[in-house]
């Protein structure tokens, strides 16, 4: 599977998930406002550690350390979309490396209540088990954050009636916490196909992406790569299946945003 060759060293491909509502899709630069913006909220401040005051140098390093890069399989770390758009919040996979990996997710104010946080926790669960063979996902929230708790609840999390004393540390402050946790069996309905891109593109289609990334039509890539139209057409397709995307020109974004291709200077 990709996450297993990205962690041989051998792909860059970062999984892009989706229900068909939701994309989780990686991190960028471009989202570095949203993220600013949406930070600013108080109810992310007080659930949550970012920073505070939250800058737009704070968002900026989270990009730079949780974008794609060879890190990104320590802490999985997904942008929420709706569509592959506009930053609209958070989700990561904390791997503790021993099968085991701890949920962290956050919902920008003006996107909430939507079924965003729970549809992003369904699938990245369901990742996390099907392609990373985790045994277990832990959930943890300060006590009193019901809507984290209801987002963990429906997504199928067992969460625990106690109350764990002083488990967490806030803001330099020992809490009290809520706890939950998430097992495969948890997560039986899991759909027969998978929701994420397993396949990697072929050295070739890599290739033909480099090509569609500087503008050349299917006939100019024929002629520079010694193959006939009709093959490159075939490769295109192919392209678009894998990443998945609708258009050349979305191909090529997807394609520069998984780092499997970069634009011309
Ligand atoms: C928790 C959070 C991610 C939820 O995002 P979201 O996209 O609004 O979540 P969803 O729409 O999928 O589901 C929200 C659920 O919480 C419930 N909810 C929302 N506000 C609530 C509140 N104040 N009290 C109780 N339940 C609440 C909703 O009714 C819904 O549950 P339901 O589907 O059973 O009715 C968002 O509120 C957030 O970003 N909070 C700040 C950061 C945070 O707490 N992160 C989690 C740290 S553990």
């Amino acid at each position: 599977m990709a996450g297993r060759a990205m962690q041989a060293g051998v792909s860059t491909l970062i999984p892009t998930l989706t229900d068909g509502m939701v994309v989780l899709r990686p991190l960028t630069q471009d989202d570095v406002p949203d993220i600013t913006q949406g930070c600013q909220d108080e109810v992310i401040a007080r659930w949550t550690t970012v920073p505070q005051p939250y800058l737009a140098e704070h968002a900026q390093a989270f990009v730079t350390e949780h974008g794609p890069g060879p890190n990104w399989w320590q802490t999985p770390t997904w942008a929420i979309t709706v569509g592959g758009g506009r930053w609209c919040g958070t989700i990561d996979l904390r791997m503790d490396g021993q099968g085991g990996a701890e949920v962290g997710f956050m919902v920008a104010p003006g996107s909430r209540n939507r079924g965003l946080a729970t549809r992003s926790l369904r699938l990245t669960c369901r990742w996390g088990f099907a392609a990373q063979d985790l045994q277990v996902i832990r959930w943890w929230a300060r006590v009193g954050n019901d809507a984290s708790r209801s987002v963990a609840r429906n997504v199928g999390f067992h969460v625990h009636d106690e109350i764990l004393r002083r488990a967490l540390v806030h803001r330099g402050e020992r809490v009290d916490a809520w706890y939950g946790d998430m097992l495969p069996v948890d997560a039986a309905d899991t759909p027969r196909r998978p929701t994420w891109q397993q396949q990697d593109l072929t050295a070739r289609e890599r290739e033909v992406l480099n090509h569609l990334a500087t503008g050349r039509t299917n006939r100019e890539i024929a002629i520079e790569l010694g193959i006939t139209e009709n093959t490159v057409k075939n490769h295109v397709r192919s392209i678009l299946e894998k990443l998945p995307a609708r258009s050349r020109i979305e191909a090529v974004v997807i394609g520069v945003q998984q780092g499997l291709t970069h634009l011309p200077n």
